[in-house]
Formats: C-alpha cells, structure tokens, sequence
C-alpha cells in the first residue's frame, strides 16, 4: 500500500526512482511523484494522477538532474487520487520534501495545532502534516533535521515509513519506520530506499531492514546511522543478504504478471517442496517446525490469522492439521480477531499467514497473541518482511516475488506449506501414520507435474472464458477441502473482472442462495472425487433443475458430473487433502481469461494494492 523509493549517491537520481516506482506500483497506482535535489539545488517536486507513465510523460520536459531524491506510488487513504494529494509532500518554505506509506491517526490534531501556528495546507493528506511538523520542530527548536524527525515520530500516532530531503543539505536523507515497511540498500558510496527489496536488486543484493521505532540518516559517501527506538546509535547494524534475481521481477515474455505467476506454479512449488521432503516421500522436514517440536507437541490449539486469499489457504489449512495432527485449528480473519478480546493462552499456537509479510492487520493479530502468550509462527513469502521478523519461528513459502495484485502462486505455496506442516507435526505426534504420510508427501511431490498437465487445458479454459464473459454474477460452490478453493476462485474473478462472484459450501447453498439460480447467473462447482462427491452431485442436480448452466471441474475420467455439467474441466487424481492444489488452477486462469477479454487491468484492478499495509 503506497511505495516509497528513494536514492542518494553518484549516478543520476531520476531513472533510478522511476525504475523503482515501476516496480513497486503493485502496490498502488493511483497517482505518483519524485522529489529531487538539482544540481542547480532546486528542490522539485514532479507529481502526477493516475500511473508512474503518466508522471514519466508529465516530467519528460522538467529539470530531472540530481544525485538525491525520493519518489512515491500512492494508494489513497486520506484524500482522493489528484496531483495535489500525490506524494512527495513540500514543507510550508518548500525547504523539505517527504514521502509516507501508512496513515497517520492523529494527524487533525496535529494539523489544528499547526494552522494555529500560522502554517497552511494545500492537499487533504495525514502525510502533508508529517513534514509541515517535522519543519515546524526544526525551525522552533533549532535542532537538525535528524532530531526534528526523530520529534516528530514521538509525537505522531499511526503506520508510517518516511523519507525526508533538505534542499539546505543535498548530501542527506532521513528515514524512519514505524509499521510500515523500509529497507535500505546498501551499495558501493550509494544508498537505495525502498518499501521493499525489489527496486534494489538490480543495483545491491545487501539491505538492511529497518525495525519498528528505527530513524537512520543516510549521508552520502558515509557508513549509514541507525538510531533504535530508544534513540540510541546502533553499533552493529544487520546486512542481509538478498538472493532474489532481477529475472524475478520482469514478466518474462508473458502479457500480465499474473498469467506468468500461474505458470510459474510448477517450478515455485516444486521450490517450496525442495529439501523438504525427502525423495523417497518418507520424511518431512520443516526446520522452524522442528526446532519448536514441543511447543507443536503441547498445542492446545492453533489459530491461522490471515486476510484475503491467505485466509482461504488457513481454511484449507484447518483440515489438514485437525485430519493429520488432531489438534483444533480455528482460523480467523486477522481484522476481526486484533480487535475482540479473544481467549488465547500460551497453549496456543498462532499462524500468521502472508504472503507480502507486512499485511497490518496479520501483524496486529500476531502481537496481540504474542501478548497473551501464545507462541506465534509465520509462514510467509516474502524474506524479511515485518511478519517474519516479529515471529518466534516459520517458514518461508519460497514461491519468489508474486508482483500481480491477484495471488496466486503464493495461495499454492501456502497451501503446500501447510501440509507439510501437518504431515510433519502429525508424524511428530503419532497422529499419522508412516503409509499416509508417504502418500501424501509423494503425492505432494507429483503435483507440479500435475499442475503442468492442467495448463495442456490453457485453450479449452480460453474457450469457456469466451462462454461466460456475459455474466454479471457468478456462483461458486465446493465441499471439503474444496470449500475455500470455490471461495479462492470467487475472489479471483471479482478482483480483477469485477464480475461478482460469490463462493459457497455447496449443500448450503440450499438454505438462501438457490433463490439466485437461472440460466443467466453460472454456477461453477468443484466436484471432484472425494468423501462428498455424492452430494455434490446431487447439489449439482439442484442446480440444473433450476435452468442454471454449471461449469464443474471433475477428476479425470468422471462419467456422472460430465453428463450433467454444461462443461467441464479434469484435473488429475491426487490425495484428497491435496485437490485445492489442482482445482485452483483452472479457477485461476479462468479469471484471468475473462478479466482480460473484459479489458480490464488484471496485474492492477482498481482500487487494489498487493500488500495492505493500512486498516
Ligand atoms: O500479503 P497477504 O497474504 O497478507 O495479503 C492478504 C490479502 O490482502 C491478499 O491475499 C489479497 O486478498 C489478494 N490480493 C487476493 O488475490
């Protein structure tokens, strides 16, 4: 939610920041902006509504020189998407430009006081109120602009990371970070700033993650300062090391990133498995798991706290650690559960399940179980994130950058984790026997190749996206394992078809939803061959008995659902507990097919960001 880039050294700022708003404009697009320091020392501010290509065609013939500067992608929060709204941010003597990602909650407050002072607002933004404050401080105490920051974080409530430029000092800047994410990349007498590594990778693989509380002052051609939230230096400052590849972050042939992150599934999961299981199927290893065996032992219960398509994999994760480990799992929508007063003890596990690792309201669920007690494990995607970082233990999915807002390959990879999960603290347990484990970890162990069989469908799936593009509503319905598949696929069309789709347990449908069945709304229903296949069918009858037209996707070979379904897509046989795994392909692509037959921009819908980062 919103992206900061920011670059002080010796090459030429612009493209630099340019290129790395590019990158991070997944995580909001609705208007941008640069600050830069001119060799003249002119501090200017370039903004533009809408994406990074309309500042670039806006900039095109301004004054872009400069070695320092701070840019922004924005996804509005306070204020609607304009050029004045747009991010970097002037001081009232347009001495001081900032960029923020986050929301400031106190930020009327601090704005009354200032127009009290005699300062003056031009946009409706909280971020706006930050440098006005950090001038006012450092004009009224006469202090650097280092401590006027470190001020003002004391006296702002909310999320924020934060960069600043001093037109006085073009050798400077100054960052802080308090729920929102910054890393600093650490290059040859040159320093990158970014929301996240990927605009960086290209110049340095070693970054440094700043911690909640942390303001540092990157001087250019110095070592970088660190100050802790207590406002101490830092002596030792953490480099770590990226081992992400530039290859990574481009679409690599493909139209969309969301097209080439579905294929990708064979290769990311296969990732995600390796070293993991062994190669005769028998042994499952996860080290976080492991070196935490008895708190895994002991659980009394696990809690999965996630939001969006995350959450859907908790669900999936549900019955596989209840099936294979006996342990009871409840899994929570991370807003709802941060803000009850939910019973959690330190006989409880919690899951923060993420991909981007920085969702707000994962983060804010994990630290109000660490509080209770509980021992919290992360299983995230991406390395050093927030989430990771505030976890006693995890595991990392290691799909590499999903950059289309749509997840995808992280949903498989969560998924594949979780079972590995359950195998492993089942075997630890007693609660899985060897035979069951050795099935299902080699068949874990056969799905991307499976995965790879169901894109042979890629043209069949094209064709019935061309069928069902007219639909203004959509129904999907599972059971079992494949409830939050129908619930994943429902989500996928909606976000980036804006065709309303709703997923549903398949036999509930009956006690309300039914009543929106006719030949105009489709009904996709995952019946494949598992404990409840029976009743599917008959759901399915349910359907066709009211003029609905269903799209199933059944096992390879099904003879029943294939005379009754109006089409159909096979997937292979799997063990059960694994379908979701192969059911969401042909979901995926589906949507995929109609949002880009609808035109719609399907790396980047409308009013979403990939990591949500604010309330
Ligand atoms: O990064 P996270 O997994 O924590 O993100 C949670 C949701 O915002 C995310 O899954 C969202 O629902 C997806 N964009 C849906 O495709």
């Amino acid at each position: 939610m919103c992206g900061i880039v920011g670059y002080i050294g010796k090459r030429e700022a612009y493209p630099i920041l340019i290129q790395g708003l590019h990158r991070l404009e997944y995580r909001g697009y609705d208007s941008s902006g640069v600050a830069m320091i001119s060799t003249k020392g002119e501090l200017n501010i370039y903004k533009s509504k809408g994406k990074v290509d309309a500042l670039e065609h806006y900039a095109s013939d301004k004054d872009l020189s400069g070695t320092i500067g701070i840019a922004h992608t924005r996804w509005a929060t306070h204020g609607e998407p304009n050029d004045t709204n747009a991010h970097p941010h002037y001081s009232q003597s347009k001495r001081l430009a900032l960029v923020h990602n986050g929301t400031i909650e106190n930020y009327t407050v601090l704005k009354v006081a200032l127009l009290k002072h005699g300062y003056t607002f031009v946009s409706e933004t909280d971020t706006e109120v930050v440098v006005q404050l950090i001038e006012y401080i450092r004009d009224t105490n006469h202090c650097s602009l280092f401590d006027a920051v470190k001020e003002a974080t004391r006296q702002i409530v909310g999320a924020y990371a934060i960069a600043v430029i001093d037109k006085e000092n073009p050798d400077q800047i100054i960052v802080a970070r308090q729920s929102s994410p910054l890393v600093i990349g650490v290059g040859e007498d040159e320093y990158f700033i970014a929301s996240d590594a990927t605009p960086i990778i290209e110049y340095t693989n070693k970054v440094v993650y700043l911690n909640d509380g942390e303001v540092a002052i990157v001087n250019r051609g110095e070592p970088l300062h660190v100050f802790d939230a207590q406002g101490e230096s830092k002596d030792c400052i953490d480099i770590t090391e990226l081992r992400m590849s530039i290859e990574e972050l481009e679409k690599g042939g493909y139209p969309h990133f969301m097209l080439k992150e579905i294929f990708e599934q064979p290769k990311t999961l296969a990732d995600c498995i390796s070293g993991r299981i062994s190669s005769d199927g028998k042994r499952v290893v996860l080290s976080g798991v492991v070196m935490n065996k008895e708190k895994f032992l002991n659980a009394h219960r696990i809690i999965i706290a996630a939001c969006g398509t995350s959450w859907h994999a908790g669900l999936i994760g549900k019955h596989l650690i209840e099936d294979f480990c006996r342990i009871p799992v409840e899994v929570e929508y991370a807003s709802e559960f941060r803000y009850r007063n939910p019973v959690v003890t330190e006989h409880d596990i919690l899951i923060a399940l993420s991909q981007s690792g920085e969702t707000a309201d994962t983060l804010a669920a994990l630290e109000l179980a660490k509080k209770k007690g509980a021992f919290v494990f992360g299983i995230c995607n991406v390395i050093g994130s927030s989430i990771p970082r505030a976890t006693h233990s995890g595991c990392y999915i290691h799909v590499g950058p999903e950059i289309g807002v749509a997840s995808t390959k992280a949903f498989t990879g969560q998924v594949t984790v979780l079972a590995m999960l359950a195998l492993l603290v089942g075997q630890m347990k007693g609660t899985v026997s060897d035979e069951t484990l050795h099935r299902v970890a080699s068949d874990l162990r056969r799905v991307p190749k499976l995965i790879k069989d169901i894109f042979k469908m890629d043209s069949q799936i094209q064709d019935l996206a061309k069928i069902f593009t007219y639909a203004h509503n959509f129904l999907y319905l599972g059971r079992g394992y494949n409830y939050p598949a129908a619930l994943e696929g429902a989500l996928k069309l909606k976000e980036i078809s804006y065709i309303h789709a709703e997923g549903y347990p398949a036999a509930e449908m009956k006690h309300g939803t039914i009543a929106l069945i006719d030949n105009e709304m489709p009904t996709v229903v995952i019946a494949i061959k598992d404990n409840v296949y029976e009743k599917t069918v008959s759901n399915i009858q349910q359907v066709k008995a009211r003029g609905g037209r269903v799209l199933a996707i059944v096992t390879e070979g099904d003879e029943i659902v294939s005379k009754m379904a109006d089409y159909i897509i096979e997937v292979p046989e799997i063990a059960e507990c694994l379908t979701p795994l192969l059911t969401s392909i042909p979901l995926q692509l589906l949507a995929y097919y109609i949002a880009v037959i609808k035109g719609r921009n399907v790396d980047q819908p409308r009013n979403l960001a990939k990591s949500v980062t604010v309330e």
